[in-house]
């Protein structure tokens, strides 16, 4: 038996275009989704804001520049032995509006600039077409993903950068964490996902199936283009994946864990089968939704199946069917209860590495094609000591027992992994709350949340760990 990760398997890092880059509008970016979001915390919501206004703060304007300092940043990748990284192309940096016809060239000249310096040192690009990055002018004109018009928006931008960087890029995702926004009634998710703001004449669930709708043709359409473009692409989904477990052994709390987790099989269904699943169907019947579909899109979504599964993996969760309810705010799932099993992180996500083993099971018995862990990560607060270093055990701690299960997954159950990239591989801005100090890094941002810091990288003691990780391909811990 083959007892090791596969020799080529993909180590490296991920972290998204909004939350590192900054320059939010150099060199002709226009405004995305996320420039509109002001900063938040754990117990406050980030607020999207009628345009750019000037007594806001908008922590991804800034971000950490790794659009001016992608250089150094690389360099340190490559230090620690970087096979891959992943980030998303800024779609705003190409058509700042989104409905342009001709590309913006210095976006476009900044991305050869960055996968260049990647393959430089041998690190293959990982590239996510759309992570919560559409351009706010397709918001404004036309609905966000509502219209079908910005199908064809997003099948020109990816086919743009997809013949631009043919020669560069091989592994691709079309839409980020698209279940997110399953979660309707917390704001956040629609907006980043897909550019939608419910108003008082929409039934938000019909809008969300709606919207998807759009986006599952478009990815369809994008990887059958991909793979006209050149053969030899890989072109994912990518699942924010949280199973659910029932939280006792009582028939109806099996029942209603089972039924939770088409939250987000329904996203990968259709994705890697090309079809919609018969229990979609039935709920849709029985609550009475019409879903406008075009009589082509059926071929469309048969045609588009992607190549592998991308996801993302922080916590489980578990729900019993005495609780059942609507989502409640951020990590709020319908009929969830705390695991009394496990711990949760300082944002109250819950931490469980088996739940990774068991993840990378269901989906590759669910579709047996390749998986590829694109985010895992531990979000804390890192104190810098006196003599400038940073002890983050408790993110080692959190990596290792993760990296652990996956490797169970590989060896003992043999799953098809082909990949791992933890998140936020250097600080970045938080996704959801918009902070500074909600920090994954191995590489430390000299930056804060009060507007102070002076950008400056530093190496956490996690850093050579992980460099040890790879280099040992797994086998140091
Ligand atoms: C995922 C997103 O939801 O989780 C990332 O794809 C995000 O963009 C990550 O940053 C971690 O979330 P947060 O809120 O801790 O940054």
């Amino acid at each position: 038996m083959n007892n090791a990760f596969p020799k080529n398997f993909l180590w490296g890092g991920a972290v998204a275009a909004h939350q590192v880059e900054g320059g939010w509008n150099r060199d002709g970016k226009g405004p995305s989704v996320v420039d509109v979001l002001s900063g938040g915390a754990v117990d406050k919501d980030r607020i999207i804001t009628d345009g750019v206004k000037s007594d806001t703060f908008y922590p991804n304007h800034e971000a950490i520049d790794f659009h001016g300092n992608f250089k150094e940043d690389i360099a340190l990748f490559a230090e620690m032995g970087f096979k891959c990284f992943r980030t998303s192309i800024a779609w705003t940096r190409i058509f700042p509006q989104g409905d342009e016809i001709e590309p913006n060239e210095f976006g476009l000249q900044f991305y050869d600039d960055l996968f260049d310096e990647l393959l430089k040192y041998g690190i293959e690009p990982v590239i996510t077409l759309s992570h919560f990055e559409m351009p706010n002018h397709l918001v404004k004109e036309y609905g966000g993903w509502r219209s079908r018009k910005v199908i064809d928006f997003f099948v020109h931008y990816a086919e743009t950068v997809m013949k631009r960087y043919k020669g560069k890029v091989k592994y691709w995702m079309t839409f980020n964490e698209i279940n997110n926004q399953k979660n309707y009634s917390y704001p956040l998710f629609g907006y980043t996902c897909s550019g939608v703001v419910f108003n008082d004449d929409d039934k938000p669930e019909q809008t969300m199936y709606q919207v998807v709708h759009h986006q599952l043709v478009a990815s369809a359409k994008v990887v059958k283009l991909g793979h006209q473009i050149n053969p030899a692409f890989k072109i994912g989904c990518m699942i924010g994946f949280i199973p659910i477990y029932p939280y006792s052994c009582a028939p109806d709390d099996i029942l209603f864990a089972n039924q939770s987790m088409r939250d987000r099989f329904l996203f990968s269904d259709v994705h890697m089968r090309g079809e919609y699943p018969s229990y979609i169907e039935a709920e849709w019947a029985a609550k009475g939704y019409h879903i406008e579909m075009d009589p082509s899109d059926k071929q469309t979504l048969k045609e588009g199946c992607c190549d592998y599964v991308g996801l993302s993996y922080y916590m489980s969760v578990a729900v019993s069917a005495t609780n059942k309810g609507e989502s409640k705010g951020l990590t709020g799932f319908p009929g969830s209860l705390p695991n009394p099993h496990v711990k949760a992180s300082d944002w109250g996500w819950q931490i469980d590495p088996v739940g990774l083993r068991y993840s990378l099971n269901m989906l590759h018995e669910r579709y047996q094609k390749p998986l590829f862990i694109v985010e895992n990560g531990f979000g804390a607060v890192d104190t810098v000591e006196a003599d400038g270093s940073i002890n983050d055990d408790y993110r080692i701690g959190y990596l290792e027992a993760h990296i652990r299960e996956m490797k169970k997954a590989v060896v003992e159950d043999g799953v098809d992994l082909i990949g791992y990239t933890p998140w936020g591989c250097i600080d970045c801005v938080s996704f959801t709350t918009g902070e500074y100090k909600k920090r994954y890094g191995f590489i430390y941002v000299n930056k804060h949340d009060d507007g102070s810091g002076d950008m400056s990288r530093s190496k956490k003691k996690s850093f050579d760990w992980y460099k040890g990780i790879i280099e040992s391909n797994g086998e140091s811990m």
